[in-house]
């Protein structure tokens, strides 16, 4: 071999059954309990316990796979289905995937799965027993999809299917291309939580197609998809809907920011991350400060339709390829030196400052307003109900019924700011009212349950106990797990957590069992 040859390599490896990437499921663990059952879920990092090879969204693959399972399993994966034979008791998938993208959204799921078109190019996948619940919940599917794509570039993925997981799935969604992963907490039976179907559409063009290029540059998946997941459901509700997600976004951010130490790196868009695990770094600040970054550019200094332009373009020429944030700068200047006469984009340009934006943490340095009417109608009700002491009702505390899931979050949410002020009686005469404790939405639990618990509420305790035993999303389990512990309830909470344990993803079991038990635990370790 000659210098500058080509030449392929050929690795055979092993993985194991402690293999970072993959969930092996029994039975039980289970929503229909008819077949073992097995996902993987690689971002950020652990698409190298899947395979040998450079795990970095800087590189993009293609990938052809064959799977074989025993007859009645069923294979699905983040690619086209090409081929399938079965040989005795044996059948084989045959996959390929030619769209080049980062290695995180290689993904697999092996079960007792069932596929149902919804639409031409849109379709869902899970286990029989939910299908039709599923399919109902997200029959508006063919519609999200199209809009994203009238607001951005043609799709360029082909199909768009979604596959809904058993309980225990850790996250809200996944947006593996072609299969995306989501929890079964989004299919609640009055279409309130599918807006994390249209966050994850929203990455087949930001995150899947242009892709950040570490994870120092994580917003540009997360803030850009949260941006565009907004202007879709602003169309499908109003302007205004779009602003309470974003009122409530700030504040799960700011939070996260007290959490890290606001002056904290990790509280910054920028999180240097090099030797450390990148998913310390995850929290909803990528989410929420880099929508913010692109909500300041609309609103301040492009308008509507500029920033679509501007999205559209960078969107086509940076399409599959990895980039960094002085990618996106680079273009929010050349657009603004080609659209305005020289002076005025001299002073659209100056108006940006990104130093401060990505690199600077705490806060965003602009304070963008995203009340509306109805959302201090709503935290209003909770202020009403704090002055009342639990001796009446407020007036008008029937509206909370017709108010859709985030408006009733902002409720519980003010109520959940001013707990010091809030006590059982107070509770008890919500819950009479309004039976908040029996609520089906998920992102209404999340918040009064854990308020509950800090209140000394006992309601809420069993049923609590019943939401965290049910399911496993991260993001619904860490703040009753903190609530518990910050009431002195430690042991309650192990106990609860003991239970489930085995239930549970592996990552949910690292991060509770370092919460609850502090330190790592051997098994969060990349295999
Ligand atoms: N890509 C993320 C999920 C993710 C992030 C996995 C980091 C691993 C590491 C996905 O698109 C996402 O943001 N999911 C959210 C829901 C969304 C509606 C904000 C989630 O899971 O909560
Ligand atoms: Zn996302």
């Amino acid at each position: 071999m000659k210098k500058d040859d080509e030449f392929f390599v050929m690795v055979v490896y092993n993985t194991n059954s402690e293999s970072t990437a993959f969930s092996w499921m029994t039975k039980e663990q289970t929503a229909c309990k008819t077949m073992e059952y097995l996902f993987t879920q690689c971002e950020d990092i652990a698409c190298r316990s899947v395979a040998p090879m450079q795990d970095t969204p800087a590189n993009r693959i293609t990938y052809e796979a064959k799977v074989t399972v025993p007859n009645g399993f069923v294979v699905k994966m983040s690619a086209n289905e090409t081929n399938m034979e079965v040989v005795g008791n044996k059948t084989t998938f045959y996959f390929e995937n030619k769209i080049a993208m980062p290695s995180y959204l290689i993904a697999m799921a092996i079960g007792d799965l069932e596929y149902r078109s919804l639409g031409e190019r849109t379709g869902v996948i899970t286990e029989p027993c939910r299908i039709d619940a599923v399919a109902d919940e997200l029959v508006e599917l063919p519609d999200f999809l199209d809009k994203a794509e009238a607001y951005l570039t043609p799709y360029i993925w082909g199909n768009y299917t979604i596959l809904i997981l058993p309980p225990s799935f850790p996250m809200g969604g996944m947006e593996n291309p072609l299969l995306t992963f989501a929890s079964p907490t989004i299919i609640t039976g009055d279409k309130s939580q599918v807006d994390v179907a249209i966050h994850e559409i929203a990455h087949s063009w930001t995150g899947n197609e242009i892709t950040c290029e570490n994870w120092s540059n994580f917003w540009l998946n997360e803030g850009f998809t949260v941006f565009e997941e907004r202007k879709v459901s602003a169309q499908l509700h109003d302007e205004d809907f779009s602003k309470v997600n974003a009122f409530i976004g700030n504040i799960s951010a700011t939070s996260d920011m007290l959490g890290y130490g606001i002056g904290n790196n990790y509280s910054s868009l920028y999180p240097l991350v090099e030797n450390n695990f990148p998913d310390d770094s995850f929290s909803t600040v990528p989410y929420e400060k880099g929508f913010q970054l692109l909500y300041y550019m609309e609103t301040e200094l492009l308008g509507a339709d500029n920033m679509q332009k501007l999205l559209r373009q960078y969107i086509t020429k940076f399409s599959l390829t990895s980039v960094n944030y002085m990618d996106f700068k680079g273009e929010f200047e050349a657009f603004v030196d080609a659209t305005y006469e020289a002076a005025e984009a001299t002073t659209i340009k100056g108006k940006m400052d990104w130093e401060t934006w990505v690199k600077s943490p705490g806060l965003a340095p602009v304070f963008l307003d995203f009340t509306t009417p109805a959302l201090n109608e709503s935290s209003d009700l909770a202020d009403q109900y704090i002055t009342l002491a639990g001796a009446s009702s407020p007036s008008n505390f029937e509206d909370f019924k017709g108010w859709y899931s985030s408006l009733q979050v902002i409720m519980l949410t003010q109520l959940n700011t001013r707990k010091e002020d809030v006590n059982p009686t107070i509770m008890a005469k919500i819950d009479a009212d309004l039976n908040v404790t029996n609520t089906l939405d998920p992102e209404c639990k999340n918040v009064w349950f854990q308020l509950g618990i800090r209140a000394g509420y006992e309601v809420v305790v069993e049923p609590a106990h019943t939401f965290i035993s049910s399911m496993g999303r991260m993001k619904y389990l860490k703040p009753i797990y903190q609530a518990l512990m910050d009431t002195n309830q430690l042991d309650l909470a192990k106990k609860w957590y003991q239970e489930n344990v085995n239930f549970y993803h592996p990552y949910a079991v690292a991060a509770l069992y370092k919460m609850l038990y502090g330190g790592d635990m051997a098994t969060q370790m990349i295999q």
